[in-house]
């Protein structure tokens, strides 16, 4: 099984994108990898804002992404694209940051008007970091992504069941298994779902923070 690492780019302190990752994380690590969860709001603003790829705490970051063999990224949808804070990342790490690594791309967003926003503005900037593999991403509305007063998370099903999917894809590409060439079984068109089917605990203090 393979080491993942698993990046949250949210700058919000209260994200549904980190809460999706960490839930996305469990299924992988219930498949046998290590999952290794970095919150990019974690990291020294400074460091980003600056570039500052000899600050220890993004040197640490590059070490996790040169021992990892599968990345997820998670961004939520601003302005029609990813995050700024993700691009600070992404910015600051070496063009063969994800060389020969296989990854999957996650977005949350509120509108299904960029569903596509993977697509047309995360994943080409994915490509030119040079992975292995990009598996078949996913979109998940923040309306589906639901935590209650007691911090528990709730996953709309058909949500939770194409993530599961994706997940799953991103999991045997990691393992060399052969991809079926099916997109996920689930449909893109984002319907009103009844709510309660996968919960998990929320724990915040799960996602690694680097220099706190
Ligand atoms: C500054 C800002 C800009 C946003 N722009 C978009 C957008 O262009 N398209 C969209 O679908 N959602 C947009 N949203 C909604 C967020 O993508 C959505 O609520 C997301 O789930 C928030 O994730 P987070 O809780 O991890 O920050 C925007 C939210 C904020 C705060």
């Amino acid at each position: 099984m393979a080491i993942i690492l698993s990046v949250s780019g949210s700058p919000s302190a209260f994200s549904r994108t980190a809460r999706l990752l960490r839930h996305v994380d469990e299924g992988l690590r219930s498949q046998g990898h290590e999952v290794i969860a970095l919150d990019v709001r974690s990291l020294p603003p400074e460091a980003l804002l600056y570039a500052d790829a000899s600050h220890p705490a993004i040197a640490e970051v590059i070490a996790l992404f040169r021992r990892a063999a599968g990345v997820v990224i998670g961004t939520p949808v601003y302005k029609a694209a990813y995050s700024g804070l993700l691009k600070s990342l992404l910015d600051v790490l070496p063009q063969s940051a994800l060389t020969g690594k296989t990854v999957l791309p996650l977005a949350t967003g509120g509108t299904t008007a960029h569903v596509l926003a993977i697509d047309y503005a995360l994943r080409p900037v994915l490509s030119s970091m040079n992975p292995a593999h990009i598996t078949q991403g996913w979109f998940t509305l923040d309306k589906d992504i639901m935590v209650g007063d007691d911090d528990t998370l709730t996953i709309a099903p058909a949500a939770a069941r194409a993530l599961a999917d994706v997940t799953n894809r991103f999991s045997r590409a990691l393992c060399g298994m052969s991809l079926p060439a099916d997109r996920p079984r689930t449909d893109r068109s984002h319907q009103p779902h009844a709510v309660g089917q996968v919960r998990i605990r929320w724990n915040a203090g799960a996602a690694r923070t680097l220099l706190a």
